[in-house]
């Protein structure tokens, strides 16, 4: 069975049809750019030529980073335009998409579902916990392979800053830190911190620096849980949302 999936994120809007016996990609995903501002409206119109680019009239899920209720109202938009605060975002795509049936889900729990079905996480019981360090910081909390949704862990307070400024992907570029020093003094303080909270088995690192994990896994230290990078890396959007809007 396939259905669309479409990922949202701070640099592009990606997209393909999924597989979801297999879990991965049934085609070559397209992207174009996220439109800057990134308003609504001109987001749903990059959703629309990915979906159009396949000529594709089935479901379509989506992720969205920030909270998403209902599979549609989105609530928060860190690093998106404030006007999403509110939208119906599962009308709006659906309009534009001239009526096609639309799922909206927050990034991280589509990533961590996908993860936890098909990837890194796959039969793991217990608390598990996949972080994506990108633009922000997306948290997914699975207790026996069941999602805790909209959990938000990049908001924490570490030092007295929300935490996704201090060790996301985009805070290391941003303050050209090493890989080393990143992972030694960011990363492992935030993990610290998210594990005295929860106590996790398993942390699943994701986003776009899983496919850099030699690079900054190895210098993060002083964590008891286990630590793995995401398996189905970038396209573990895609086919969650996908996997969402196939009620899975
Ligand atoms: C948002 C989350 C999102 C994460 C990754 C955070 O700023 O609040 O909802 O999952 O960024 O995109």
């Amino acid at each position: 069975m396939q259905i669309f999936g479409v990922d949202i994120g701070g640099s592009g809007i990606k997209g393909a049809p999924v597989d979801l016996d297999k879990g991965d990609l049934a085609q070559e995903r397209h992207k174009v750019l996220t439109p800057h501002p990134a308003t609504p409206d001109a987001v749903a119109d990059g959703v629309k030529q990915v979906v159009d680019h396949f000529g594709w009239t089935g479901p379509v899920g989506v992720t969205f980073p920030g909270v998403v209720t209902d599979g549609a109202t989105i609530r928060t938009a860190a690093n998106v335009d404030d006007s999403w605060i509110d939208t119906d975002a599962r009308a709006l795509l659906g309009e534009r998409l001239g009526g096609l049936p639309v799922t909206v889900v927050n990034d991280a729990d589509a990533a961590g579902v996908a993860e936890m079905h098909f990837g890194a996480g796959r039969d793991r019981r217990g608390t598990v916990i996949l972080l994506t360090l990108g633009t922000g910081i997306g948290s997914a909390v699975f207790v026996d392979g069941v999602l805790v949704p909209n959990t938000e862990l990049g908001h924490l307070e570490l030092d007295g800053h929300d935490a996704e400024k201090r060790a996301s992907s985009k805070a290391r570029e941003d303050h050209d830190m090493t890989w080393e020093h990143w992972a030694a003094h960011r990363v492992s303080k935030y993990l610290a911190h998210v594990e005295m909270l929860f106590s996790p088995e398993l942390f699943i690192i994701g986003g776009g620096v899983s496919r850099k994990a030699h690079k900054f896994l190895p210098h993060i230290e002083g964590i008891k849980a286990e630590i793995v990078p995401a398996q189905l890396q970038n396209n573990a959007g895609i086919v969650g949302a996908a996997m969402r809007a196939a009620g899975r």
